[in-house]
């Protein structure tokens, strides 16, 4: 049993193949009774449709009452701690906060604090993004029903990315053989423990699984993003429809999304037979239906 997820290391296989089993009983309309009444508040530092509204659909299946919270009406504008405004909501009666936050590892303070509180990470800057992972590996595992000697293929803003980083780990315990490309500058020095960089052209023949990252601008430098141009980027790391065909024909192609349209995808295969990115978001509720449950049990 587990009472946070901050990151997918805490979690042993046997965690994870039972989330899998869980979220999938969700799809096919099982339902939990959890320890009632229960309350959840999702604190978004950062700004999220996916992530935000499938956690709140999660809650709310799972019969929790979700609270709101909006952080430019809170009191960290008054300079209050994360920490202090967690443990707040414990006093008030919250039982369950979801995060996102800039700061990579926000939560190590929180988890210190030994709260009763259970915390789900929403995302921490360029580290982890566990419920992400999740939705992804099921994805994954509906399409193929396995996991080991899966060739996956993450290509994209690799630097920025936490889902670039949790999913490697995840999937590299889960068996699979992961690569990466992209902008070469991009490959991050940590990534090598999870996975070996190949020239775009190489992985795409190869890949049963293609993991398209967006270019996540709000994280460059100034001088970076200047020098950025959207056609020139697609041609030279994006999924076009010449690239499309070298794929093969059981490959599936995913993306965390949100989607930049003709930057790492053409706009034509955003939808195309082997995308499975709106399947991922669906799974999200499921997925976090699995989380919440399970952090709530
Ligand atoms: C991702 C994120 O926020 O890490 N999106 C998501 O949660 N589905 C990826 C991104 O913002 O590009």
């Amino acid at each position: 049993m587990i009472h946070d997820l901050v990151n997918v290391n805490q979690l042993s296989l046997e965690d994870v193949r039972h989330l899998i089993t869980l979220a999938t009983a969700f799809k096919q309309g099982a339902q939990v009774r959890l320890r009632q009444p229960a309350y959840a508040m999702n604190l978004f530092f950062e700004n999220s449709t996916r992530t935000h509204t499938s956690f709140e659909m999660a809650e709310r299946k799972l019969g929790l009452q979700v609270l709101p919270f909006v952080p430019s009406a809170s009191s960290i504008t008054k300079g209050e701690s994360l920490s202090d405004t967690v443990k707040t909501l414990q006093a008030i009666g919250v039982n369950l906060v979801v995060i996102r936050h800039p700061q990579n590892e926000y939560y190590q303070q929180l988890l210190a604090d030994n709260l009763q509180i259970s915390i789900a990470n929403g995302g921490d800057g360029s580290g982890q993004h566990p419920s992400q992972s999740l939705l992804d590996i099921i994805t994954i595992f509906e399409e193929f029903k396995h996991f080991a000697g899966l060739k996956v293929g993450i290509v994209g803003d690799l630097a920025h990315s936490r889902v670039a980083r949790s999913n490697a780990q995840l999937l590299q315990r889960l068996g699979a053989q992961i690569y990466f490309s992209g902008p070469k500058v991009w490959f991050a020095k940590d990534l090598q423990q999870w996975g070996q960089y190949l020239p775009l052209e190489d992985l795409i023949k190869q890949v049963d699984v293609l993991m398209l990252l967006r270019v996540q601008h709000e994280r460059f430098a100034h001088v970076e993003e200047a020098d950025f141009n959207a056609q020139t980027y697609c041609q030279q790391y994006g999924l076009t429809p010449e690239r499309y065909q070298q794929l093969q024909p059981h490959a599936i192609i995913m993306h965390p999304a949100p989607v930049n349209r003709g930057v790492e995808i053409a706009s034509e295969l955003v939808e195309s037979p082997q995308s499975r990115i709106f399947r991922q978001m669906q799974n999200g509720v499921y997925a976090r239906m699995a989380i919440v449950a399970q952090l709530l049990a």
